[in-house]
């Protein structure tokens, strides 16, 4: 494809929108207050940041100059800048990774329908936290309910996707996001004052250095790749639809910040008030759809109106933040199909949306009807998230800080991250070093640790 023929973003805000629009998802709100849960807290949170800055600010610089400069689907993006090379199975790794990513984070994506509709219908009022608990469990078990609003959700994400990378993607993130943001920061407000709220905050700021252990550093380092779309092409793919003019290194620093900010206010809503209603911090991946529900009925208790309107508020902006990074991921695969298999990009769409929904399904009931099915010890949503969060995207972005840092011509990366010389870029020397030394090694060690070779 050439380069008019590729479809811009139409403005710098457009650019940083439609990032953090894939950045900021069911990661940072649903995935990354229940991993600090599992792994104790402040001393994870501690790790988790690191992670973003040592690996993920690079990457994510790295991912953005090797879509821009190549102008193309991320798996072609390899065969232009390295050809004849085996590089381009880091591409199509990503795409395949961004395909099982959206298979099972539609499941939870379509949660948020549910808790929309619960919410529009008033369904909160009145329960004590004992039968949110319940009433989570009976819908996340049965048999059609999640898989109907999966594929509610899937279709929304397709429906955006064929309306093309303007219009869909930027607009809906130019209204959405903001919006969220300010939500967001009145649920701190609310959930920080409720009694018995103030053992949460501790659980944030207090690290317990004792808990941390191998299974902390891969959790947060996986935590950090998928709450950055990092690992997978998929800023890549965007990074394609750049101008030239777009600043990558101050548009990877605000992503990531916007980014770690959202998520570390998630926390600041989640914990005070589970502690508060003493929810357990390990619940695991029901924990906001349990928690949050009390937040609004405990903190509004006495105006009911208000109870209601900040949560039907806050499921929407729910649902239409996990929409943003569904619309990327389904992106990726679909710019893939078509521009390397000559589909329409409607049809490549509708294989990417067909496809999801049938491994979609299988990833509902395993949490459910089929739970006795197992691998590894893990059903099949487990297993997809243990794989494509903990495997996939670490292996994938450090495979981009290596192309970037040690095989991509030099010039071609200086001239991308200054624009031709008109930007300054003063770390330059210490991006380079982090992708060269510092992401492979952290990674690989990681790993190696995990699989209990350290002897720790
Ligand atoms: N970053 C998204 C989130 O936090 C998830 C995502 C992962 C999107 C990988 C794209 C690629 O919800």
């Amino acid at each position: 494809m050439s380069k008019k023929e590729r479809a811009n973003f139409g403005s710098k805000l457009g650019v940083i929108l439609a990032s953090a629009g894939s950045a900021i998802g069911l990661g940072n709100i649903w995935r990354f207050p229940y991993e600090t849960g599992n792994h104790g807290g402040a001393a994870f949170i501690l790790i988790y940041l690191a992670c973003i800055l040592l690996l993920g600010l690079p990457i994510m610089i790295s991912e953005f100059l090797i879509g821009r400069h190549s102008r193309s689907n991320t798996a072609r993006a390899y065969q232009v800048l390295a050809p004849g090379t085996q590089w381009k199975w880091v591409g199509r790794i990503g795409v395949g990774t961004g395909f099982l990513i959206l298979s099972y984070y539609s499941v939870v994506a379509g949660w948020t329908f549910e808790y929309v509709f619960e919410a529009v219908t008033n369904k909160f009022a009145g329960k004590t936290s004992d039968e949110f608990i319940q009433s989570f469990q009976a819908f996340s078990s049965n048999p059609w309910k999640p898989v109907l609003w999966l594929v509610a959700f899937l279709l929304s994400t397709h429906f955006i996707i064929v309306k093309g990378v303007e219009k869909g993607i930027e607009r809906s993130s130019k209204i959405m996001m903001p919006t969220l943001f300010i939500l967001i920061i009145i649920l701190v407000g609310c959930s920080i004052t409720l009694p018995g709220a103030d053992k949460g905050i501790e659980f944030l700021l207090k690290p317990d250095f004792s808990k941390v252990d191998s299974s902390v550093f891969l959790g947060a380092m996986g935590q950090a790749f998928f709450s950055m779309s990092l690992g997978m092409g998929c800023l890549c793919t965007y990074a394609s639809y750049f101008s030239k003019e777009t600043n990558l290194t101050k548009t990877a620093f605000s992503v990531g910040l916007i980014d770690t900010l959202v998520a570390i206010l998630a926390g600041f809503i989640i914990f005070p008030a589970a502690f508060a209603v003493g929810i357990n911090p390990d619940a695991g991946p029901s924990l906001i759809f349990i928690t949050l529900p009390n937040v609004f009925q405990q903190a509004f208790s006495g105006v009911p109106v208000l109870a209601y309107l900040f949560s039907v508020l806050f499921y929407i902006l729910l649902a239409v933040a996990a929409l943003t990074s569904t619309i990327s991921m389904h992106e990726v695969v679909t710019a893939y199909l078509h521009e390397e298999f000559k589909f329409t990009r409607s049809r490549a769409a509708q294989i990417v949306t067909g496809s999801c929904i049938i491994l979609g399904i299988f990833c509902s009931l395993s949490l459910g009807p089929t739970q006795d099915y197992t691998l590894f010890g893990m059903g099949t949503f487990d297993l997809f998230d243990f794989v494509t969060t903990k495997i996939m995207l670490p292996l994938g972005g450090m495979l981009i800080a290596i192309f970037t840092g040690w095989y991509l011509d030099k010039k071609i990366v200086w001239e991308e991250v200054t624009n031709d010389g008109t930007l300054k870029m003063p770390l330059y020397k210490a991006f380079i070093f982090l992708l060269r030394f510092i992401a492979p090694i952290a990674i690989t060690l990681v790993f190696i640790d995990e699989l209990g070779l350290l002897g720790t």
